[in-house]
């Protein structure tokens, strides 16, 4: 049996500008940090680049039109901060074309009756700003920047957007920021994008929301964790300590407006930045409406001992997907990383909202099906796998809000369509829509067309 969903539970589908646009030189766009990383070394990207991607920059119609078939009510989308204002800076010059681009897609939402979800920060950070100040490595010169980037996306957009998440996943930002070296430059980029995403929010809660009437907020990734051996209180320290380091980082500061978590105080000691007293006064203006949680899997802490080492960003555990008796935390999918582990998905939920209190919406859940980077189109489009993913996700979410009292309120299924999955390249298929890389053919995968479906079952047997 199917759990219930709240009424009135929204659904949507999830994309990023670098990963779909493409278009990188056209119509005065600036270059992002994800340009240059992946033509300077293609080897990291496996030759792959943003260059063309799904070329959305020019069949941005075509896909409003998808998302209409698949019954979607919202669409998340973000921003090329690099095509709005090139240079990125706050005195740089502001780029008109860039602009109409995404006035014409969030009229073509609009007129479809789909509503605008709009990150404003999805990792493509204008390259001048990195090569002026180091990008977030300088926290006051990155804040000031961003703070009036959003301004001008309010501006210039909130007369028909009304719900912004300002930073996608700042924990991935901050790690692959700095190489996966954890001595200082994480701490510093994570620092950077907590101030930012705060003098966002309070720009927009003082001078926009009182005319515009929107909701603002952020998308954490987190994993959840459990001890590997369930009987050592020690592995139990370490899941908690794991998710510490993962959503607490972000989550304590913006929503809970205190200071970092005490367990990264104490291993990091000074290389984690200090809030000053005008940095809380600061979160007090800042006031998020919802959580925005991108969940995916989870995994198994174990303690680990001994000096720290690069990765101590993960709170000094090993992390593992398989617990002291070798059991699975969840079923494999078409990426070592993932594993569908709807359970914990379950746990996961019930424990942000009883942390952070605020409404969650999934602005991100989804996988490729096993062995479909291999696959052609007719046999990707049948993704029974992602289908039973999504249905299991469901009924977590299901579960949480009326068995352990989450409050959940939409979710976005990741991806539109297949695109460009940054480092590991074109390989990976999240999409609910098969991209043909050569012709950009778009085609419906089964999931896309049951998705509805699956909502509006789920949300009747209330
Ligand atoms: C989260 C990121 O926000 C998105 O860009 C990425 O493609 C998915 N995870 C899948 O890895």
């Amino acid at each position: 049996m199917s759990a219930s969903l709240p009424s009135n539970f929204l659904l949507g589908f999830a994309t990023a500008s670098y990963q779909i646009e493409g278009a990188v030189d056209e119509d005065g766009r600036g270059k992002s940090i994800w340009d240059t990383y992946c033509h300077l070394e293609p080897t990291r990207t496996k030759g792959a680049n943003g260059d063309v991607a799904c070329d959305h920059y020019h069949r941005f119609e075509e896909d409003l039109d998808l998302l209409q078939r698949y019954g979607a009510q919202a669409y998340r989308f973000s921003i090329s901060w690099s095509r709005v204002i090139p240079k990125g800076g706050r005195d740089d010059p502001l780029n008109e074309a860039g602009i109409s681009f995404y006035n014409r897609l969030i009229d073509g939402l609009i007129a479809r009756g789909i509503t605008p979800w709009v990150t404003l920060y999805h990792w493509d950070l204008p390259q001048e700003l990195h090569d002026r100040y180091g990008g977030w490595l300088d926290v006051q010169e990155s804040q000031a920047d961003f703070e009036r980037y959003a301004r001008v996306c309010y501006e210039r957009f909130g007369d028909r957007v009304r719900k912004w998440i300002t930073f996608n996943e700042p924990w991935i930002q901050s790690i692959f920021s700095s190489e996966g070296d954890s001595s200082t430059e994480p701490w510093i980029a994570g620092h950077a994008q907590i101030m930012s995403h705060a003098r966002a929010v309070a720009a927009y809660n003082r001078d926009f929301k009182p005319r515009q009437g929107g909701q603002i907020g952020i998308s954490l990734n987190g994993d959840f964790f459990e001890p590997w051996d369930s009987e050592d209180p020690l592995d139990a320290e370490a899941a908690e300590r794991r998710m510490q380091f993962h959503i607490g980082w972000f989550a304590n500061p913006i929503f809970l407006k205190q200071d970092y978590p005490a367990c990264m105080r104490q291993q990091l000691e000074s290389r984690l930045p200090k809030f000053t007293e005008a940095d809380f006064a600061l979160f007090q203006e800042a006031e998020s409406d919802f959580y925005g949680m991108n969940y995916y899997t989870s995994q198994y802490a174990r303690h680990r001992t001994g000096a720290p080492s690069k990765d101590d960003y993960l709170g000094s555990v090993e992390e593992l997907q398989w617990n002291k008796q070798g059991r699975s935390a969840g079923e494999a999918s078409g990426l070592h990383w993932l594993l569908s582990c709807p359970e914990m998905f379950r746990k996961h939920l019930t424990r942000v909202y009883k942390l952070y209190g605020k409404p969650i919406y999934i602005t991100e859940n989804g996988c490729p099906c096993p062995g479909e980077d291999n696959m052609m189109r007719e046999e990707s489009v049948k993704d029974d796998y992602r289908c039973r993913y999504f249905a299991d996700h469901l009924d977590a979410i299901g579960r949480s809000t009326r068995e352990d009292g989450a409050v959940v309120k939409g979710y976005f299924a990741w991806s539109l369509m297949d695109n460009l999955e940054w480092s590991d390249g074109y390989g990976p298929r999240f999409g609910v829509t098969f991209t043909d890389y050569e012709t950009l053919e778009r085609t419906p995968k089964n999931s896309a067309l049951l998705l509805k479906n699956m909502v509006k079952v789920r949300c009747q047997s209330v």
